[in-house]
């Protein structure tokens, strides 16, 4: 595989790889020099054109331990804000050397076209695109789903997964349900009727407007980021209505399985779709998932770039 453009496109054997190359390199974090000479001599570049702190930063981390040069560029302040063109923007990173480009865009698609365009002859990795994916995301809540709840088994088979709140406008969404399915595990989608896209009945999951229904059955739930930056109409009556009906707090966590954990992939709204108590209850792992971000983006940059193991040392 030469680029990570969609949950969609990993098959089970490629994304087991990826979470087993990413629990081997997890172990470079606990050693006094956190540095592999993986990627010595490749550059990659951080292609930024909508904020981020998670996945920008983690990226960099990633990159660096596997000794990879590393070019960071966000839109604001570049020359996008003068009307340069992706194409021109991605010719520049081209003529400059990048082995492999991250990108954000606020466009869905975008990676797509970077990638297929022939632009650019490294690996295009998705970042976020718009509402479309966000592969990597996934790929670190397996990856955080699976050492909490399948001791050491490579894949999620007859794990229990809901997914609650603004799935119209979450790339993590989609991106979850596509690996989620294709690593074995069971997902439920919790939403109101507005924040539900199109083509939903489509998508390989069961779908419910009920959380207190859904909640008891689940080993793990992900509460999504309400994202009023996206939205140009009112999806909800106000933001305590929708805390009421779909937030998650002490009482809903106490309905849930003793073992289950809580996940959100950040940035929280706190007391809006997840309350501060239950995002700082030791059922969360929503720290974890950061810092398993920085593994798992090691990983796809080694697979990618064909970095070689044997230097590990
Ligand atoms: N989860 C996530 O993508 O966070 P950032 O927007 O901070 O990168």
């Amino acid at each position: 595989m030469k680029h990570l453009l969609s949950a969609g496109d990993l098959t089970r054997d490629d994304a087991v790889l990826i979470l087993d190359t990413a629990s081997e390199l997890a172990t470079v974090t606990d050693r006094s020099v956190k540095k592999l000479p993986t990627l010595r001599g490749r550059t990659v570049v951080n292609l930024f054109f909508e904020d981020s702190t998670r996945t920008r930063i983690s990226f960099e981390v990633a990159a660096k331990r596997l000794s990879a040069d590393v070019i960071n560029f966000a839109a604001k302040g570049s020359s996008v804000s003068k009307g340069e063109s992706l194409k021109d923007t991605a010719l520049t990173l081209e003529a400059i050397g990048a082995d492999a480009v991250v990108i954000r865009h606020g466009s869905s698609g975008a990676p797509h076209r970077l990638a297929r365009a022939g632009w650019i002859g490294g690996s295009v990795i998705n970042a976020g695109d718009g509402t479309h994916e966000h592969p990597t995301q996934a790929l670190l809540d397996a990856f955080t789903l699976r050492r909490h709840l399948c001791e050491g088994r490579g894949d999620l088979t007859g794990i229990r997964v809901t997914i609650v709140g603004d799935v119209l406008h979450s790339r993590v969404a989609r991106s979850n349900v596509l690996l989620l399915r294709t690593l074995g595990a069971h997902v439920t989608v919790v939403a109101p009727p507005t924040l539900l896209p199109l083509g939903i009945s489509a998508w390989p999951c069961d779908v419910t407007y009920d959380i207190d229904s859904a909640l008891p059955e689940a080993d793990a739930v992900m509460m999504l980021r309400v994202q009023g930056e996206r939205m140009r109409a009112a999806y909800f009556p106000s933001a305590n209505e929708y805390s009421r009906s779909y937030g998650l707090d002490a009482e809903r966590l106490r309905a849930m399985r003793p073992d289950a954990i809580v996940m959100h992939p950040g940035p929280m709204n706190r007391g809006m779709e997840i309350s501060a108590d239950v995002a700082d209850s030791d059922r969360s792992v929503i720290v974890e998932q950061v810092a398993n971000g920085v593994s798992v983006r090691m990983a796809v940059l080694y697979l990618l770039l064909g970095g070689d193991m044997k230097g590990q040392g």
